[in-house]
């Protein structure tokens, strides 16, 4: 009789039952069960979202009748109806579909040439950037994109990670073996922690030593912060002098206010020799349900094998995709499309300012009640010191439990994050003002 097993970290091989020992492969006869990937365990209890929902149900189910007045401030999902443009181009793909003439089956794993055309020309090349068709890989989203990036990425690698982070970047490093145990504060050993800090204004200082990968994002999440030019091409030329990639998420570009900060990392000269951007559709044209994201990986980057050898990233990112993707559905990427017409850009100005309008209404009010607060110019979050002597989480029970609005508690994005809390402007108008009104009427002891 053949079984199926493997020691731990090992490709997959056959061997004989008889062969089975307890002590030759580390486990109890009569125990025949796959392996798991180990390092699984090493993450702290769940993902951020799932837990404050977890505790948002506790709330309700504790106090009944109070789920209607909740204004969730927590995690930054879009609350405005896509733009009709968007929606128009979807009802015409859905058509094509409904005809032998124009139905389309399996389309191009990396996206279809329409929209990658859509996309280089109006987001790169007809801003001064040289991003040709074949180097946009459309996808189902940036989170994705973020986790899924690593599969063409060793395991030797060192990592650098901004603190506070989108928690995405750092467990799915974990989930890869990049790292060791968390420490009681939560940092997971192995990877380089980059403080973002009041003193940095939530921007982190080059690392004193050598890093193969670089998580960057600006505008950020969860601080609102955004680099300057000369940050970042000080970053692109500490990546360049190092021989690292800058793993860019640029998931909020559009809520970039002030003219002089890039909205690419491609602004900056040398940057396609050593940055992957991730954008997405969801955070400016509302597409966090419908799924729609592309990632920039030039032609021009390379890695290099355990021998040495020189590979091009382009040439594996695409041979993942194509084995692990089928592509994001033919109506979902000519709503994409329609975000670039007159109409969709128009409309998608119009979400942005709205949430920016709402980002206002709640730092003028959070400011008001006393609370020092950042971000929320150039983005559509706000990072609020927590008042003296409460922790991120008593923050979050306190706000929801006194004026029932949601919050993410800062220590949930790492360790320095502990003594701030994020608040959202992703809401109706209505919800942000009533939020605002609320928080001014929270009394801290
Ligand atoms: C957030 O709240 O940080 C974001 O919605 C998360 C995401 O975009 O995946």
């Amino acid at each position: 009789m053949h079984l199926r097993g493997r020691a731990p970290g090992t490709a997959p091989f056959f061997f004989k039952h008889e062969h089975c020992s307890a002590s030759g492969l580390g486990r109890g006869l009569g125990s025949y069960m796959p392996f798991i990937n180990e390092h699984y365990l090493k993450l702290r209890a769940g993902y951020l979202f799932p837990e404050i929902a977890r505790r948002v149900k506790t709330y309700i189910a504790q106090n009944p009748g109070t789920e209607e007045s909740i204004i969730r401030c927590g995690i930054g999902d879009v609350t405005e109806p896509l733009p009709s443009g968007v929606r128009l181009a979807m009802h015409k793909a859905i058509d094509e579909l409904g005809h032998r003439e124009t139905f389309r089956g399996y389309g191009p794993e990396q996206g279809y040439e329409f929209l990658r055309y859509a996309i280089a020309e109006n987001e790169y090349r007809l801003r001064g950037m040289q991003i040709e068709d074949d180097e946009i890989f459309v996808s189902d989203g940036s989170k994705c994109d973020c986790g899924n990036i690593l599969d063409i990425f060793g395991s030797s690698n060192r990592i650098a990670i901004v603190d506070p982070v989108y928690p995405v970047y750092v467990d799915t490093n974990v989930m890869a073996g990049h790292s060791g145990l968390p420490d009681a504060s939560g940092a997971y050993e192995g990877l380089v922690y980059l403080a973002c800090t009041r003193q940095n204004g939530f921007v982190p200082d080059l690392p004193a030593e050598h890093v193969d990968l670089i998580y960057l994002c600006f505008p950020n999440n969860p601080t609102g912060s955004v680099a300057t030019r000369e940050q970042l091409q000080s970053w692109v030329e500490y990546a360049l002098k190092e021989n690292a990639i800058i793993l860019f998420d640029a998931a909020y570009e559009s809520y970039v206010t002030d003219p002089t900060v890039p909205h690419s990392i491609y602004e900056l000269p040398g940057a396609s020799e050593c940055a992957i951007e991730f954008r997405s559709f969801s955070k400016n044209a509302g597409f966090t349900g419908l799924r729609c994201a592309f990632t920039v990986v030039p032609r021009s980057l390379v890695g290099v094998t355990e021998s040495g050898e020189k590979k091009g990233l382009h040439a594996l990112w695409l041979r993942r995709f194509s084995t692990k993707f089928n592509g994001v559905s033919y109506p979902v990427q000519r709503g994409a499309e329609a975000v670039y017409s007159e109409d969709g850009r128009a409309e998608t100005d119009r979400l942005i300012r709205h949430y920016l309008g709402n980002a206002q209404i709640l730092l003028q009010a959070l400011s008001r009640s006393g609370l020092e607060v950042f971000g929320g110019i150039n983005a559509p979050y706000l990072w609020v010191g927590a008042p003296p002597g409460y922790t991120s989480w008593q923050v979050f029970d306190k706000v929801l439990n006194d004026i029932g609005v949601v919050i993410t508690p800062g220590t949930g994005f790492g360790a320095q994050g502990k003594d701030f809390f994020r608040v959202s402007a992703f809401n109706s108008r209505e919800k942000a003002e009533e939020a605002g009104q609320r928080f001014q009427s929270l009394r801290w002891n």
